[in-house]
């Protein structure tokens, strides 16, 4: 199959890890037989200083016409100062917002040879596999109005959706059950929120859609409590834009290791935008230490959920599991010190490990 892949390596170890990620396509289309066309854009510091913007309307359009788009990372302590519009993060919700992406998935998967690096108990850890389906573009973030009032005495924010808000991003959340292990828990505050009780009605709702799948209505306190306490007890989970970025980072954080987490960001159709979760890291830019997984098995979810490469997408999961079962590891992982290895080398061993299954 031919497709085009749209790069946007960005600032700090961005362009490192975009590098290793598409290095690692390359090897999937030689392998599976597919035609991958590479086309490298500017975004974020550097197209700030190359063309004076964040994101470059030159880069808006390729990201428009292409079919999937991998992101490194963008920001650094050079553009920290700059007016709010000059600022490397604003080309990022600038492309987001251009693109009508809704959809945010965060899968957090424990790995047996990092469990010690998790903050939380092994034996509550381990085996750990689930996937964040986070609204992107409504709720209490977008809400209007959103202000202060009689002299800063009141203030106000507004939780607003809209019915086909909510209909496309539980939608998203039944798909992504269907392709794991069809368990989707529905996370709201419908005790409280008018907005939650639409949200659980819509799930009962699309659920008739999905026989195959298991739905569970989940509080989103008691959430917060499970995944720390139970991680383990989920497989999908599906919420709102703020209970979304709160739950999210909270599961970041079961893995103990920033450097390997992806993300995709979705719309409708199979266009999508993927990125490792962590930022530009400036602190270890240019050192060839940065880790290269989270960029690695964004590129997977690329596979996954753009081309619809299911096997492919396997493939490259499961070369990077092979590789850490080994121990390897970058400098980020607690692994044997005789088993670190920089970006490049760590690269290199996902793509021999492909290429070996
Ligand atoms: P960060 O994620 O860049 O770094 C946090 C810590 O984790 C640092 O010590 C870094 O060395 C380490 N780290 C991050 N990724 C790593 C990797 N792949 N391998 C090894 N170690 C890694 O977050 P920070 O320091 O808060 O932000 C740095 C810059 O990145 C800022 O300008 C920030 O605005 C930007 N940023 C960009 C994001 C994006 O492009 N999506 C997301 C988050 C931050
Ligand atoms: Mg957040």
């Amino acid at each position: 199959m031919q497709k085009n892949i749209v790069l946007l390596p960005g600032d700090g170890i961005g362009p490192a890890v975009t590098e290793a990620a598409a290095s690692v396509l390359q090897q999937v289309a030689d392998i599976f037989s597919h035609n991958f066309i590479f086309t490298s854009k500017m975004v974020g510091g550097a197209a700030i200083d190359t063309l004076g913007e964040p994101l470059p309307a030159d880069t808006l359009q390729a990201c428009k016409d292409t079919d999937a788009i991998l992101l490194g990372a963008v920001g650094g302590p050079k553009w920290d100062q700059q007016p709010p519009q000059l600022r490397p993060e604003k080309g990022l919700l600038q492309l987001r917002k251009g693109l009508g992406l809704f959809a945010n998935l965060r899968p957090v998967k424990t790995f047996p040879s990092l469990l010690a690096s998790s903050p939380l108990k092994q034996e509550i850890v381990a085996g750990s596999d689930l996937l964040i389906v986070r609204e992107l573009t409504g709720g209490l973030y977008f809400g209007l109005p959103s202000e202060r009032r009689d002299n800063g005495q009141t203030v106000v924010d507004t939780l607003h959706y809209e019915k086909s808000e909510i209909e496309r991003i539980v939608e998203t959340g039944f798909q992504s059950a269907m392709l794991r292990d069809k368990r989707l828990a529905s996370v709201d505050k419908a005790n409280v929120l008018e907005s939650s009780k639409l949200w659980r009605e819509i799930v009962d709702e699309k659920s008739k859609d999905y026989p195959e799948v298991s739905v569970e209505h989940m509080l989103v306190d008691s959430t917060a409590m499970k995944l720390i306490t139970n991680p383990t007890y989920f497989d999908v989970i599906v919420t709102e834009n703020l209970f979304g970025d709160i739950l999210s980072d909270e599961a970041s954080v079961l893995t103990g290791s920033l450097g390997l987490l992806p993300s995709a960001s979705l719309r409708e159709d199979q266009l999508g935008l993927y990125e490792p979760v962590h930022g530009s890291a400036p602190d270890i830019a240019g050192k060839d230490i940065a880790n290269p997984l989270g960029a690695i098995l964004s590129a997977a979810m690329l596979l996954r959920y753009s081309f619809e490469m299911e096997r492919e997408a396997i493939a490259v999961e499961a070369a990077v599991d092979d590789v850490l079962q080994s121990g390897y590891g970058t400098q980020d992982m607690q692994v044997n010190p005789e088993r670190i290895v920089g970006t490049q080398e760590m690269t290199s061993l996902v793509i021999e490990q492909l290429t070996a299954a």
